[in-house]
């Protein structure tokens, strides 16, 4: 297979979710199709459950297991298909944000019952401001949910998406019939105990054909066809364009646990689906057919072995072929670079391999020279956009709990923040160390590691910060970005960056600020130009 086809081939995507909407075990149905799993309950033990909050040996565990499973590729109909694993605890969103840089397309899993939940609401917020291509699957169709059309309402409303169905339910929960497939024209039955089994659908290419009444019932039948002649008139027709430019979005109804309408879902995802996309960068936008190799670091993961502080940074291959010992430029620290070991991820497994493509994510072996956001190429200087820090919803001083300890503390949070695990500022006035996070939890992980892999002791004080805003003066050297630098002298830090940010008490000072100092814009992302 020549490079183009190499790349034609491949689909990576995030599957996204509020907790417990099915993201794991929609994600394990579709590794059964790939026949890349054996059984059911493989990525199932990766779930950091909700009890989390206080139990942090547990995320130490899930660490150690989540490293396998932050790539999940299996092929299927001659794709090679990479899962990115998001997780779906609310204080790791800032992960699965970075995550979303690496994708080409989400699909998005809503429970029936519950409908749209605040995760994600956010989630698809910043897939929408990307212009990711979405593919909704609406989760557990056998169980009581709402209705149809009303969750289609309630996804444009609330997601602010466009929504075309490509199947629709027949019933739901005890009456729960089946599904007509409007993509394929097909329809499904459903029968509760199929759970493994993957069954065709019969094909039903005229609707008002009299052999429906015979298999869902008269009363059925008749519904059936009312609601799709609705779905005619009130919904856009598909097109494929439109997915790829995210102004449409598909919606499929299924349910992953009985493995029902994963099957279609994953039959129109393989054909409409994006294959590696273009990525700008600082100087210029990167073609994935490019001959030459380029790839950005959007994840860092630690090794659970504390005697070894080695880490794995998970690169997304832009474009080229990445090769094994071949010396690429890490471009930040303007330093030549070689891996004899890198990893390529195939379902639960991870294996070493001498060539990658554009669309796959390799994960390389680390000692400390890798920050989220890195670049790697074979020489142009050029850095990859889009991986921005958000404003963290917590915030405390550090302490040196242990003055013999100051390096390895200093060093510890270091390499912590590299990782993505929280922010750092410094205040401007005393030197003094804030850490933002987007949980209360990621506190206790901080401490936990910097202990056990760092041997260094903090301790945490109060401060009240409601927001980090990063600052955007019009111009640097006027009155009035001096006198908000003086006046708000107390609250002013650095983030690890050395950028210039206002750590504001309230949404109030905030509202106040921007209505005193019109010159100087205040953002919730680190990212703004
Ligand atoms: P998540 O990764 O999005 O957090 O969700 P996960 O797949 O773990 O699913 C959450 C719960 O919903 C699980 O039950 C799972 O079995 C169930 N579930 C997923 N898909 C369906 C479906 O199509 N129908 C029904 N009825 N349930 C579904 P649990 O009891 O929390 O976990 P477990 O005890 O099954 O592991």
């Amino acid at each position: 297979m020549n490079f183009l086809e190499e790349i034609a081939r491949r689909r990576t995507f995030g599957i996204i979710s509020h907790p417990d909407a099915g993201k794991t075990t929609l994600t394990e149905k579709l590794l059964l199709f790939g026949g890349a799993i054996q059984e059911a309950g493989a990525v199932k033990n990766n779930k950091i459950k909700k009890s989390a909050t206080s139990d942090f040996m547990e995320i130490e565990k899930q660490r150690g297991i989540s490293v396998a499973t932050s790539v999940l590729a299996f092929n299927y109909k001659g794709i090679k298909i990479n899962i990115l694993d998001t997780p779906g605890h609310k204080d790791f969103a800032e992960d699965t944000f970075r995550t979303l840089t690496a994708v080409d397309s989400v699909i998005v899993v809503v429970d029936v019952a519950k409908g749209v939940e605040m995760q994600t609401e956010k989630l698809v917020e910043v897939c929408r401001m990307r212009k990711i291509p979405i593919i909704v699957f609406i989760n557990k169709l056998d169980r009581e949910g709402k209705d149809g059309f009303d969750l289609l309402d309630e996804i444009e409303q609330k997601l602010k998406l466009k929504v075309v169905p490509l199947s629709f339910p027949i019933g739901m929960g005890y009456d729960f019939k089946g599904i007509y497939n409007i993509w394929d024209k097909k329809l499904n039955l459903f029968s509760g105990d199929a759970k493994q089994t993957v069954s065709e659908g019969v094909e039903f290419t005229n609707i008002d054909n009299p052999e429906l009444d015979k298999i869902i019932g008269g009363k059925w039948a008749n519904n059936l066809r009312e609601e799709l002649e609705l779905i005619e008139e009130v919904y856009p027709k598909f097109d494929n364009e439109a997915y790829l430019n995210s102004e449409l979005q598909p919606v499929f109804f299924g349910s992953a646990l009985n493995n029902f309408g994963v099957k279609e879902l994953l039959d129109c995802f393989v054909q409409i689906a994006p294959p590696p996309q273009p990525k700008m960068s600082s100087t210029r936008l990167v073609d994935s057919k490019e001959k030459k190799f380029t790839g950005f670091v959007f994840k860092i993961h630690a090794n659970m072995d504390p005697k070894h502080r080695d880490r794995l940074a998970f690169v997304k291959i832009v474009s080229g072929i990445f090769k094994r010992n071949t010396n690429y430029l890490h471009v930040k620290m303007g330093k030549k670079m070689k891996f004899s070991s890198p990893n390529a991820f195939f379902a639960e497994k991870k294996e070493i391999v001498d060539e990658s493509f554009p669309g796959d994510i390799v994960g390389l072996h680390d000692t400390g020279n890798f920050k989220i956001g890195d670049t790697l190429t074979e020489g142009e200087v050029l850095e990859f956009k889009g991986i921005p820090s958000f404003s963290p919803e917590h915030f405390r001083y550090v302490n040196n709990a242990d003055p013999m300890k100051s390096k390895q503390l200093a060093k510890g949070l270091n390499q912590l923040m590299d990782e993505g695990v929280a922010q750092l500022f410094t205040l401007d006035i005393n030197g003094r160390k804030v850490i933002g996070t987007v949980g209360a939890l990621q506190f206790e992980v901080i401490q936990y590691r910097l202990e056990h892999e760092y041997g260094a002791k903090c301790s945490y004080e109060n401060l009240n910060v409601h927001k980090a805003c990063w600052v955007e003066p019009e111009d640097d050297n006027s009155y009035e970005f001096k006198e908000f630098k003086r006046v708000k002298q107390r609250y002013m830090a650095k983030d690890k960056k050395g950028q210039l940010v206002f750590l504001a008490d309230s949404a109030f000072t905030i509202q106040m600020t921007q209505e005193k100092y019109k010159s100087v814009k205040l953002h919730f992302v680190s990212e703004f130009k």
